[in-house]
């Protein structure tokens, strides 16, 4: 299933934008056992830096993904087309893989991915597949605006990470 067509990381991210700022895309990370496991996030980002194609995503301390991407230094980012997948995007979401699988409890299958272990969501059509070259913890000190702090019931410990991960493949596997 996965000979989708490749596209440039650049080009056609009005569904990456889309999904971000609806329902969510799934980000998967796999555990120290190998154990893939797929969150939904909301947040993201996709540049250049250090001269490279870079996809950042933000994980809170406190998530099992932040544990995974810890352990395993790649993620794999797809995308669902728009308005589907939304009760598994809400389970991944909702619910922590520490407890359970999160691909069997939401009805979405695991897919070889090509470059890195993570695999992709085979029931989305978008995908994005990084190495990890960096990561960093928004401390809190470094938050300027006090209404974050409050809004997102930042203690020490408990901020969002930045995980920056350069992009080794962008493709589309369906037209959906
Ligand atoms: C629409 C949506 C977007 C989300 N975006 C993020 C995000 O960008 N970063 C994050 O750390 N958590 C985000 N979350 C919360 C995690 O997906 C949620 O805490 C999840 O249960 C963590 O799973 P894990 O413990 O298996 O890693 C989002 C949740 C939803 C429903």
């Amino acid at each position: 299933m996965n000979e989708g067509r490749g596209f440039e990381w650049k080009d056609d991210t009005d569904q990456l934008w889309g999904a971000l700022s609806s329902g969510g895309a799934f980000l998967v990370s796999v555990d120290a056992a190998g154990r893939p496991n797929p969150m939904t996030i909301g947040w993201g980002q996709i540049g250049i830096v250090w001269s490279r194609p870079i996809f950042t995503v933000l994980v809170r301390q406190n998530r099992y993904t932040y544990e995974c991407l810890s352990a395993s230094p790649a993620f794999v980012v797809s995308v669902p087309a728009p308005g589907r997948l939304k009760d598994a995007l809400a389970l991944c979401g909702t619910k922590s893989g520490r407890l359970m699988d999160k691909f069997a409890a939401a009805g979405i299958t695991p897919h070889r991915a090509r470059c890195v272990e993570p695999p992709i969501v085979a029931e989305c059509s978008v995908h994005y597949e990084c190495r990890i070259l960096a990561r960093t913890l928004v401390a809190l000190p470094d938050i300027a605006d006090a209404e974050l702090v409050e809004r997102f019931s930042y203690v020490p410990g408990s901020t969002h990470a930045a995980f920056f991960g350069e992009i080794l493949a962008a493709y589309r596997t369906s037209r959906a």
